[in-house]
């Protein structure tokens, strides 16, 4: 084990003891989950990311890190994730401190720490931590980009069918207002190779092409992009590169370098686990400059990465608890919280699979997907679907019904557990086998 290794996990061991203020009995089970959840990690920490995936002795303390409501299966942490005990903690934390003297606390003494949870950030992404921007969700991110960039009319936008509706929105509205064009390449459903979708990129770039958006991971399926291949690509022809890592950032154990995307925007509530309201945006450091604030800034053409930060009072707790969220992430590790999402991925998927009327999108393997997938029963109308797994069996899942997705979407977290989702898998079974009850 490293001396930073070392250093974490002190250190999170003692935030689990402050976090709890609650009563010592309280504190004193934290403490002791905490140290369990320490034994597990030094435990595997030889063996390769692929190998623990399935061991489920290491997992079980990881599950308890979350004080969720087991009564109700949430398979749809695509959504937004619930916290962890140490992240959720922190925020209550760090409220009742604001609280104390409002104003003073809140801006005075918490918001200037915000520095700490960008380095944070920087550190697990990759990047100079003056590139990263703390914003409320993966929308702020992206529309500060979207809103910001300069184009002139007739310039050209290009993305997919499948890229976030509220981006495409957002794309929209400069249309209308600025007179720029956008293009939007079908998307192959399933993409049988990564090559086809850079294809079918670079066939509608022309001489006015501007602009190459890209979803890391799509939200329709959960299709993981070829988002590297099109940086390059947008790159090697002057174009500028945005990636929409909402449902990437902290499911893929991947760092910025291996994108080389212009721009970056990310919800942390959902593969991260920050608390609810967070999000970030990368900006390549050189175009900074360049990009017009969402919220007006002092001077909105300097290079401080700040200065897309300008949004007014807010939630200064809930955006510090990032710093716990991260800490958490980094104990459990990116490369084996990857291999057990995509374990968790297959228990459901693979089974479910081999059923004659049900079809799963993406193509189940390491190229195409990880965590989430999407899953169609022959003549069952998928909201029906949800419904009924809701209704009948209390699990949670996402209704897909858009362009040529017409599907569940289903999306465990580290917290769910094999049984739980062996009682996804019955439930879905039957209904393969005998259709929705009358
Ligand atoms: C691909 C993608 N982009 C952007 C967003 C917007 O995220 P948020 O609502 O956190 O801003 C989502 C939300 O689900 C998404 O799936």
């Amino acid at each position: 084990m490293s001396h930073a290794q070392r250093t974490t996990r002190r250190a999170f061991v003692g935030r689990i003891g402050q976090a709890t203020g609650a009563g010592a009995l309280a504190s004193a089970f934290a403490t002791v989950a905490a140290e369990r959840l320490h034994a597990a990690v030094t435990r595997v920490a030889a063996r390769p990311a692929a190998d623990v995936a399935s061991d489920e002795e290491f997992w079980l303390p990881v599950q308890q890190a979350w004080d969720t409501d087991r009564a109700l299966l949430n398979l749809n942490n695509g959504g937004c994730s619930p916290s962890p005990r140490i992240a959720l903690e922190a925020v209550f934390r760090r409220w009742r401190f604001a609280n104390d003297v409002m104003y003073h606390h809140l801006m005075t003494v918490l918001d200037p720490r915000r520095e700490s949870v960008r380095t944070q950030l920087a550190d697990l992404f990759g990047a100079d931590r003056e590139t990263i921007a703390l914003v409320r969700n993966a929308s702020e991110a992206l529309e500060t980009v979207t809103l910001g960039i300069k184009l002139e009319p007739g310039d050209e936008v290009l993305l997919t069918t499948h890229d976030y509706p509220r981006m495409i929105t957002c794309w929209r509205q400069r249309e209308k207002r600025d007179g720029i064009v956008l293009k939007q390449v079908a998307m192959p459903c399933p993409l049988r190779d990564p090559a086809d979708l850079v294809a079918l990129f670079a066939a509608a770039i022309t001489p006015r092409t501007r602009v190459l958006h890209c979803s890391h991971v799509h939200f329709t399926t959960g299709q993981i992009g070829p988002v590297k291949a099109l940086c390059d690509l947008a790159r090697s022809r002057g174009i500028l590169s945005i990636v929409d890592g909402a449902h990437a950032f902290a499911h893929l154990d991947v760092r910025a370098d291996q994108i080389g995307a212009d721009f970056y925007g990310t919800s942390l509530h959902k593969w991260l686990s920050a608390p609810v309201g967070n999000g970030m945006l990368h900006v390549r450091k050189e175009l900074i400059p360049s990009i017009w604030p969402l919220f007006a800034a002092t001077d909105p053409a300097s290079g401080d990465i700040r200065k897309f930060e300008e949004c007014g009072t807010n939630p200064v707790p809930v955006m510090l608890a990032i710093g716990e969220a991260v800490q958490f992430h980094q104990l459990i590790g990116g490369a084996r919280k990857q291999e057990r999402l995509r374990f968790l991925r297959d228990s459901w998927a693979r089974p479910l699979q081999a059923e004659p009327n049900v079809t799963i999108v993406p193509l189940l393997d390491p190229v195409h997907s990880c965590g989430i997938a999407t899953l169609r029963i022959e003549g069952v109308d998928p909201s029906k679907l949800a419904e009924h797994l809701l209704k009948k069996h209390q699990i949670v899942v996402a209704s897909i019904g858009i362009e040529d997705v017409k599907a569940i979407r289903v999306t465990p977290h580290l917290y769910t557990t094999l049984s739980e989702i062996g009682r996804f898998v019955d439930a879905v079974r039957e209904v393969a086998r005998s259709g929705l009850p009358g």
